[in-house]
């Protein structure tokens, strides 16, 4: 029988769902369009948490930003981000409209998860981390993948939650390490997770990894996770993530004992992908060479952009009274600093290279951000005359990893071939 994807299902207890997972990119990268056609299909799409009340402000026209930024105005020249507070009723109520109609919009036999990034501290770690998931639940999301940090004690925080039994939590690991860690941690709770996702040095976003992520290979890293979990007893699903290109790729983990892949690069340049259609080109333009590692995400993370993001060597003044989600639990964040340092040297034109404002950089999508393979992306659109390239449908990636063979990847039929 040939290798396909399609030969294979994923487990949650005794259901069974398509063994592809939509990546949870932020902000607002994995749209709601893309979750949601992943889960109609009968697979699982994420959401992002990122961000939320700026996210809903724009769906919704609602004032989340503009109240915070108001109340802090008078501080908006200050380099003390102490008092910028979120306030945790506003943030709950972002959370619950968000994901509440994302829910309500939900078709098919899928599941749609969120992905809550543990380094978004929003000077108040615990209080915001347990708002934004106990607010997620409370709006009827079916899982949770907990991500950016070991999250020791995130189960411990919600585990008064009425369905912290019932939803499905996750974790994203890229060591068998953190595993371990967060299992020990986490074993008061007497709630183990019900899939790992392991994610290798290869993926899009932030890294898990230090700037020595090339030593690392998912492939190794994935079979110790798997021999793990089976010398524990713990018959948990692992999911591999990062670098997983063809329906064949996926194959491939899945004989290694994996239940099923996350990918998002192939989704970013898709119809229903939340990033402006001109960015969309750029990752289809993009060749190997244009893309780097780099340090300039204030969160101490790694992170895989094109170099040609705007982002990088833009001195915008710090933006944290209207988002702040980078302060640590003290109102510090290491954009501030880069910042001022170059101000006190150069006030006349200010470019900041260590450093990049990431909220709102990621907000106005100024950060491209992009998996390792982004340069194969064009194998897998039309191009036209013009030389843009045709955006495929979600669906048709999807189509494309569980049927495809012999690690190949199908464009779509060109619109003139379909009538
Ligand atoms: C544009 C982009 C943004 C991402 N943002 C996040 C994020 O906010 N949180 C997160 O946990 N992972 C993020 N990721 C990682 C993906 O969810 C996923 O695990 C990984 O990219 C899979 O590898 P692939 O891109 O090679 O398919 C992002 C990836 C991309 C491409």
């Amino acid at each position: 029988m040939m290798k396909k994807l399609d030969n294979h299902r994923l487990r949650f207890a005794t259901r069974e769902y398509l063994p592809i997972v939509t990546g949870g990119m932020g902000v607002d990268i994995s749209a709601t369009a893309l979750a949601l056609t992943a889960a109609q299909m009968g697979g699982i799409g994420h959401i992002s948490d990122a961000m939320l009340p700026t996210v809903v402000d724009q769906e919704r026209r609602t004032s989340f930003v503009r109240d915070k930024l108001q109340k802090y105005k008078y501080n908006v020249a200050n380099a003390d981000k102490s008092e910028v507070k979120f306030d945790l009723e506003a943030l709950g109520q972002a959370t619950r409209l968000h994901v509440g109609s994302v829910m309500e919009a939900k078709r098919g036999s899928g599941m749609v998860f969120i992905n809550c990034m543990e380094k978004l501290t929003m000077n108040n770690p615990a209080g915001t981390l347990k708002t934004r998931l106990d607010s997620a639940m409370d709006a009827g999301i079916d899982g949770i993948t907990l991500s950016a940090g070991l999250h020791l004690g995130t189960f411990a925080l919600i585990e008064d939650h009425p369905r912290f039994h019932d939803v499905k939590l996750g974790i994203i690991v890229s060591s068998v390490r953190a595993l371990k860690l967060l299992l020990k941690k986490s074993s008061r709770t007497r709630r183990t997770p019900d899939y790992v996702i392991v994610e290798g040095p290869l993926a899009g976003g932030h890294l898990g990894f230090g700037m020595d992520w090339a030593d690392y290979d998912l492939k190794a890293i994935a079979a110790e996770v798997v021999a793990f979990l089976a010398e524990e007893g713990l018959e948990i699903p692992v999911i591999a993530a990062g670098g997983v290109f063809t329906g064949s790729d996926a194959v491939d983990y899945i004989e290694l004992g994996c239940s099923g892949v996350q990918c998002a690069t192939r989704f970013t340049i898709t119809k229903e992908c939340g990033l402006p259609d001109s960015v969309k080109q750029e990752y289809l333009k993009a060749e190997e060479e244009d893309i780097v590692v780099n340090t300039i995400s204030p969160t101490g993370y790694p992170m895989r952009m094109l170099k040609s993001s705007p982002a990088i060597g833009s001195g915008i003044r710090p933006n944290c009274e209207a988002y702040g989600y980078l302060l640590d639990r003290n109102g510090h964040c290491d954009y501030i600093d880069a910042y001022n340092a170059v101000v006190a040297q150069n006030p006349k034109e200010i470019r900041v290279y260590d450093k990049t404002c990431l909220c709102t950089a990621m907000r106005r999508f100024k950060v491209w951000t992009c998996g390792h393979y982004t340069y194969r992306l064009k194998e897998t659109a039309n191009r036209l005359p013009d030389g843009t390239y045709e955006l495929p449908s979600a669906e048709h990636v999807i189509h494309d990893y569980l049927y495809s063979t012999d690690y190949q990847v199908h464009r779509p039929p060109l619109k003139a071939e379909i009538v």
